[in-house]
């Protein structure tokens, strides 16, 4: 059940996506692809917060669809490496954006030691039950202090109503100590990154509208929407949130100093 769904949701919609946008229109596909709670007002306070600028290569673990990451390229310039394990996903994000894409696991990324200068990871730890692994593989591949963009869906307290599968929600101490752990510094944080204007989500919804009509008699359309629909009940309840944080990765074996203290 559990891995069904998470493929309905993260392999079956991408595809899906990715052949609705070909109907709709190449400006559909951003908003249709980011599909981590992503609006544009939370992607620029990342890019900002990350201080992305022309050419740098940004690593997004668990890239999706690649909406993000192809934001990222179109407002500012970087280099993008997509790691992203399920297959028709990844494919989809190659199809909509022509971006590169590696097909692999965040607990093992193939890439060098250092080897990038900065990484997002967006709606993607609270998926993952190992997320130290990621944590550490993601501080391994970045150069010292290179800025890490997450996106997490916390749990703000028990979670009394049904989780949706395969997800396992930190509290936001929890995620600080994870952190921490793998070598990272919380810089700022923020739950208030902004909501998506009408012109963005007008888009995802016109593509959600086309996948209804081609996909809705499919058992993985109904796996997804049920995943969906756990998170919207848990989100209207109070009982996750999202939250925004950007963090430096320190040298392996450096003591955690606050920004604060070095200036
Ligand atoms: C909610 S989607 C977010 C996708 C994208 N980051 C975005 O914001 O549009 C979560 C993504 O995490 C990926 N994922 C799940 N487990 C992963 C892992 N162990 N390593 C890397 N990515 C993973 C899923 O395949 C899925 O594409």
């Amino acid at each position: 059940m559990t891995a069904s769904a998470m493929v309905a949701e993260f392999d079956d919609v991408a595809a899906w996506t990715a052949d609705a946008v070909e109907q709709l229109g190449e400006r559909h596909a951003i908003p249709a692809a980011c599909r981590g709670s992503a609006s544009p007002a939370a992607l620029a306070w990342l890019a900002e917060a990350c201080e992305l600028s022309p050419g740098i290569r940004l690593l997004d673990v668990g890239a999706g669809a690649g909406g993000p990451a192809a934001w990222a390229v179109e407002r500012f310039g970087v280099r993008p490496i997509l790691l992203e394990p399920m297959p028709a996903a990844g494919r989809a994000a190659a199809r909509l954006f022509g971006l590169p894409v590696i097909a692999g696991d965040g607990r093992r990324i193939p890439l060098r030691t250092g080897s990038a200068d900065a990484a997002w990871c967006l709606g993607v730890l609270c998926t993952v039950q190992d997320k130290a692994a990621v944590l550490g593989e993601i501080h391994r591949v970045l150069t010292p202090g290179a800025s890490l963009g997450l996106l997490v869906v916390i749990a703000r307290g028990p979670q009394l109503l049904p989780v949706p599968d395969g997800n396992h929600f930190p509290t936001q101490g929890e995620l600080a100590g994870l952190l921490a752990g793998a070598g990272f510094e919380i810089v700022e944080q923020t739950d208030q990154p902004g909501g998506m204007p009408p012109s963005w989500s007008r888009r995802a919804e016109q593509v959600a509208a086309v996948i209804a009509t081609r996909h809705r008699a499919e058992p993985a359309y109904a796996l997804a929407a049920h995943q969906g629909e756990r998170f919207t009940r848990l989100f209207a309840s109070g009982q996750i949130a999202v939250r925004l944080i950007h963090a430096v990765s320190r040298p392996a074996g450096h003591p955690l100093k606050s920004r604060m203290e070095e200036r």
